[in-house]
């Protein structure tokens, strides 16, 4: 049985007086017997501080992004060892926003996924296809593509450490989610895609949906059987909300 996963992609947004205010409104709510894990991924610089912030909660912590880089003269970047350094357990990877305005392409990001690997932290692979690619009927395609690249490069063994995240671009930061018929659709299919390949990998996988999920769509999304929970980017800046849908997945 796979335990749900509820996270909180926080992209750039935030203050110490706004985090604070969050993870008191969170850590006030959060139920100690929920069953699912509860991950926050802040902004980089805010890693330490909300570190401090959880205190003994049940609240797992992950970084937006990595370097491919283990250290070294690369000004500006982040390793996996220093995210783990600061607490991290998880580190998103591959994000439609990085592949989208930051030109990572999936080489790139299957690099990225082995550097969080050899820090010890779970990369949260993200896929997912535009509207464009929907509308052409390409969705696994491009999904398998994204899929097969980390494959490729690390081998299906990896995956044992990988949880992924499937995010339609057209349903991120757009309140246009996509129906839990279609998510199901797309989460089934990656998990036949690497049934194909390792079937007690398929079967354990986290496969997490991301996509303006919000309390008021999770139950019905969360419900399906290959949705084992959700990358939550605007509703987890409001604790009540992403609380909610914790509270939700159980
Ligand atoms: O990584 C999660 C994010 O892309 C989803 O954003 O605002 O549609 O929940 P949002």
């Amino acid at each position: 049985m796979r335990t749900k996963l509820i996270a909180g992609n926080w992209k750039m947004h935030g203050s110490k007086p706004f985090i604070e205010s969050l993870m008191k409104g969170m850590t006030e709510q959060l139920d100690a017997s929920l069953e699912s894990d509860v991950l926050v991924c802040p902004p980089t610089i805010y890693i330490p501080f909300v570190e401090s912030l959880i205190g003994d909660h049940k609240i797992a912590l992950g970084g937006q992004n990595l370097s491919e880089q283990a250290q070294g003269a690369y000004t500006g970047e982040v390793s996996g060892d220093m995210l783990k350094d600061n607490g991290c357990q998880y580190v998103i990877v591959g994000h439609s926003e990085r592949r989208s305005l930051y030109g990572e392409m999936d080489v790139l990001v299957a690099h990225k996924v082995g550097k969080a690997i050899e820090s010890e932290l779970t990369p949260i692979l993200c896929v997912g296809e535009t509207l464009e690619q929907r509308e052409k009927g390409t969705t696994m395609q491009v999904v398998q593509q994204q899929l097969d690249a980390v494959i490729d490069a690390l081998g299906i063994d990896a995956l044992q450490q990988v949880v992924v995240a499937y995010e339609p671009v057209w349903a991120i930061g757009t309140g246009v989610t996509a129906s839990p018929e279609q998510a199901q659709e797309v989460h089934s299919a990656i998990r036949a895609h690497l049934r194909d390949k390792n079937a007690q990998i398929a079967e354990e996988i986290k496969i997490l949906y991301g996509g303006s999920m919000k309390a008021a769509n999770a139950e019905e999304l969360l419900a399906q059987p290959d949705i084992d929970g959700g990358l939550i980017g605007g509703a987890s800046l409001k604790a009540d909300e992403f609380i909610a849908i914790c509270k939700i997945a159980g």
